[in-house]
């Protein structure tokens, strides 16, 4: 088989190293891929969300199986494209993809279909927003409707942070059209929870959870970033909430899907606050997250590429999805200044990572130079291990992130550390259990 993967993120070549294994996968396309991904695909610069050159690119080779992994095609459309096309694909259509790219049709669909969610209104209109702030209570959340490259959603600690951020959406229109309505929504506060899910309309299978790390900085400071760094099995998500959450949220979400007719086909990805009151959703996104899949796919027994192919054709419910006992941490290496302005082009030294059945070092900003490589991105590279306690994946990520060097680079020291910290395997641990 021809198997054509859009994206070239971490993500989409921890998503390479699973199909690459099947024996039916003779060749591998990636658009456009990474300096990592090279390795296993042929890398071609057609950009994630040129569909019409990713169409015609995927007729041209008679690819027979695609996998887009980015929000961006998705929400436009991309596998609605293919699909007419005639070329099988692993992905939402459009009209499901709404759910991570408007976040008022999310947050109506929650309402209508009483999925656990932050109370919230919304607005079209700035004064009406401005009206709103001046009686709301604080922290508030300001979050652009539209997709805003992850940066869209702003926490308020006061009315005057509230108005500047209602401002520079509604007003001075720096997410463009994504910022032209507002969702104004009730702070959650508790530990957050990654569940991907595997689901074809017809059967949803939860993925190992995870925890992911968005803040820059150690501690969950610094500016909100696409992810630092990840952890599975999420720490805090227990298997009576993993209880909770299938019948309160997540199967309720595929029904309400299908009841809109939007049925969703691929991976839904369910971003939850642990709450007093219970799981509430966050967010939604149409799609594997990242750095999530760095760590969830390690753990992932069964064929990808089965599974994917079983979610298209709608037979999910007669493959048995396995994961493997254990876990798996990431560290994600940035450049220096990412998510805001960073410099690129560092030559990177893998050193003695040693890329072990363990081990493995998934490429994202990266790129080959004059047969160096060398960094092209804010996030470069998620270092992740794969061990049989959370613990022990940390130590090993961190033991293999000390090998690694380029210039600039930075990387969060904490990742999972208050989660292992706050929970009972991290206790037993400090009581030499
Ligand atoms: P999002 O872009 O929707 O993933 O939001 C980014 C981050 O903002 C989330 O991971 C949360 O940490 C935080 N966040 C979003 N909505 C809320 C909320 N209603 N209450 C508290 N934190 C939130
Ligand atoms: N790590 C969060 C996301 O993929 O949206």
């Amino acid at each position: 088989m021809k198997v054509m993967i859009v994206g070239g993120g971490g993500r989409e070549h921890a998503i390479l190293e699973k199909l690459r294994v099947n024996p039916r996968v003779e060749t591998i396309y990636a658009l456009p891929g990474n300096g990592g991904m090279r390795a296993h695909a042929e890398c071609v610069p057609i950009a994630a969300t040129d569909i019409g050159g990713i169409v015609s690119f995927a007729l041209e080779r008679g690819v027979d199986f695609a996998v887009v992994a980015p929000d961006d095609p998705l929400i436009q459309g991309a596998c609605d494209r293919l699909r007419a096309a005639g070329i099988r694909c692993f992905g939402p259509s459009a009209a499901a993809a709404e759910i991570e790219g408007s976040k008022s049709f999310a947050k109506s669909l929650m309402k209508r279909y009483g999925i656990p969610t932050a109370a919230y209104e919304l607005f079209d209109n700035a004064n009406d927003a401005y009206a709103y702030l001046a009686k709301a209570s604080y922290p508030t959340v300001v979050k652009a409707d539209g997709p805003a490259l992850g940066k869209g959603v702003i926490i308020a600690q006061n009315e005057e942070e509230a108005k500047d951020a209602v401002r520079s959406m509604m007003e001075d229109g720096v997410f463009g059209a994504s910022g032209s309505r507002v969702v104004i929504e009730e702070f959650l506060t508790g530990n957050e929870a990654s569940v991907l899910a595997f689901t074809d309309g017809k059967t949803l299978v939860p993925m190992v959870s995870a925890l992911d790390h968005k803040r820059a900085q150690d501690g969950d400071l610094g500016l909100n970033t696409g992810g630092m760094g990840a952890l599975a099995p999420n720490p805090y998500y227990t298997p009576e909430l993993a209880i909770e959450c299938r019948e309160r949220i997540f199967l309720p979400t595929m029904r309400a899907m299908n009841a809109e007719g939007r049925a969703f086909k691929g991976c839904l990805y369910f971003g939850l606050m642990l709450t007093q009151d219970g799981p509430k959703v966050i967010e939604y996104n149409c799609r594997f997250g990242d750095p999530e899949t760095q760590v969830v796919l390690p753990l992932l027994e069964t064929d990808l590429l089965e599974i994917m192919l079983a979610v298209e054709e709608e037979r999910l419910s007669e493959v048995r999805v396995r994961f493997r006992p254990g876990a798996a941490c990431c560290v994600v290496m940035a450049s220096q200044g990412y998510p805001a302005k960073y410099d690129t082009g560092y030559e990177i030294s893998l050193g003695g990572a040693p890329e072990t059945e363990n081990v493995f070092v998934y490429q994202a900003g990266t790129k080959w130079n004059d047969g160096r490589l060398v960094t092209s991105g804010g996030r470069v590279l998620g270092v992740t291990a794969v061990a049989k306690t959370p613990r022990e994946a940390q130590r090993a990520a961190y033991d293999a992130v000390r090998q690694v060097r380029f210039d600039n680079a930075f990387y969060r020291r904490d990742i999972g550390e208050r989660a292992l910290a706050d929970t009972a395997e991290g206790k037993a641990e400090r009581h030499g259990l």
